[in-house]
């Protein structure tokens, strides 16, 4: 497995938000992680890119609660719930957040750049940089654009191009459909299925089950910090209860 996580649990304060969850990731996979509102989806991925443990560290020297993290993460071979969030990009396991956070101040092309400030190889950026002009046209033609100014949809793609302008080994993407117009949403799935093919691996948080559910090779369901159920999608929607209850379908 590329990513491997054993019996992780997060606490803040009394409250526990991941409860003893088991995934993993393997190597040129789209594996999806769906479930509702508050369920702990973008706490795993935080947890997983290091984001809880630094979070840990910068509370702990002020007055609010207590974070507490248990269990073990595997990437790429090595152990990593201990190693700086900065030092678990460089090893190629890249968030793109929720709620699209290019910096807003900044043009396109600074903001992919910034995507790219690990590499030193001027070859390996241009490369990168023409993969997601191919992917995202928009963000050519708006490579000089303040990035506040583009759409809802743009700066979402911006998210993502930027995480492709790092060599992502994986590729955490964090609704990136939530808050977009239809059209738009089937594009960014669209985008999403060619990174994947690409050869990318793709660990993909959304709310739009039917469809992710079709295109990931395996799915997980978490509900209220725990992994209810694993598989691939048509198995998991024959489970009425399953689809009734933690799927709202
Ligand atoms: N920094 C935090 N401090 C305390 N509680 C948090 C924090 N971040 C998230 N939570 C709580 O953890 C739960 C899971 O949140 P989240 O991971 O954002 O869920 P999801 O992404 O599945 O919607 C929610 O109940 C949320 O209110
Ligand atoms: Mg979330």
């Amino acid at each position: 497995m590329l990513l491997e996580v054993s019996n992780v649990s997060v606490w803040y304060d009394k409250a526990m938000l991941i409860n003893n969850v088991s995934m993993g990731v393997d190597q040129g996979e789209l594996v999806s992680l769906v479930g509702p509102n508050g369920a702990g989806k973008s706490t795993l991925l935080r947890t997983i890119t290091g984001l809880v443990a630094w979070e840990k560290d910068l509370t702990k020297r002020s007055s609010h609660g207590e974070i507490k993290l248990e269990g073990q993460i595997t990437f790429d071979g090595e152990r990593i719930e201990k190693v700086p969030a900065h030092e678990i990009v460089r090893r190629g396991l890249i968030l793109a957040p929720e709620r699209r956070r290019p910096f807003k101040e900044m043009t396109v092309i600074d903001n992919l750049m910034v995507g790219a400030y690990l590499i030193r190889d001027k070859a390996n950026i241009e490369e990168n940089l023409e993969k997601v002009y191919q992917l995202f046209p928009v963000l050519k033609d708006r490579s000089h654009q303040i990035s506040g100014t583009l759409s809802g949809g743009e700066q979402q793609m911006l998210a993502v191009g930027r995480a492709l302008m790092s060599n992502p080994k994986l590729l955490c993407i964090d609704e990136p459909s939530t808050g977009l117009a239809p059209m738009l949403r089937a594009e960014v799935f669209q985008r999403i299925k060619e990174i994947s093919s690409l050869g990318i691996t793709v660990l993909l948080v959304e709310q739009e089950v039917t469809t992710v559910f079709k295109m990931a090779t395996r799915n997980y369901v978490l509900s209220a910090g725990k992994i209810i159920a694993e598989g691939k999608g048509d198995k998991l929607l024959e489970n009425e209860l399953l689809r009734k209850t933690y799927l709202g379908m």
